[in-house]
């Protein structure tokens, strides 16, 4: 099964929830090594910076999906 589906959720939150997912996804294939990325992890979680480009990634991917979902307003 494909990964990524659909762009369509069912509210808001779940469209936030897929954000993520996308933002994480892109590090996963851009990164495929599961060490690689465990071993980074700490790195990031404990910089604000880091944290605060990973928050504007997925704020770029929730454009997507909300204008996907046409912002809910059906
Ligand atoms: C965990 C998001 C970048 C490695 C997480 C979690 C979130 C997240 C939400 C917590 C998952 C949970 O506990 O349920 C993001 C976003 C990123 C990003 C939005 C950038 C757009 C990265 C990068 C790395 C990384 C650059 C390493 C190269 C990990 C690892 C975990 C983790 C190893 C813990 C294992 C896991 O819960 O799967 N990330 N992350 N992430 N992230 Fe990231």
């Amino acid at each position: 099964m494909s990964w990524l589906p659909s762009l369509k959720t069912a509210t808001p939150e779940e469209g936030f929830d897929l954000a993520i997912k996308l933002s994480r996804m892109a590090v996963k294939k851009t990164q495929p090594d599961d060490e690689v990325r465990d071993r980074l992890r700490p790195d990031y979680a404990n910089d604000a910076d880091s944290l605060t480009m990973a928050s504007q990634v997925v704020a770029t991917n929730f454009q997507t999906v909300a204008r996907a979902n046409k912002y809910w307003t059906d």
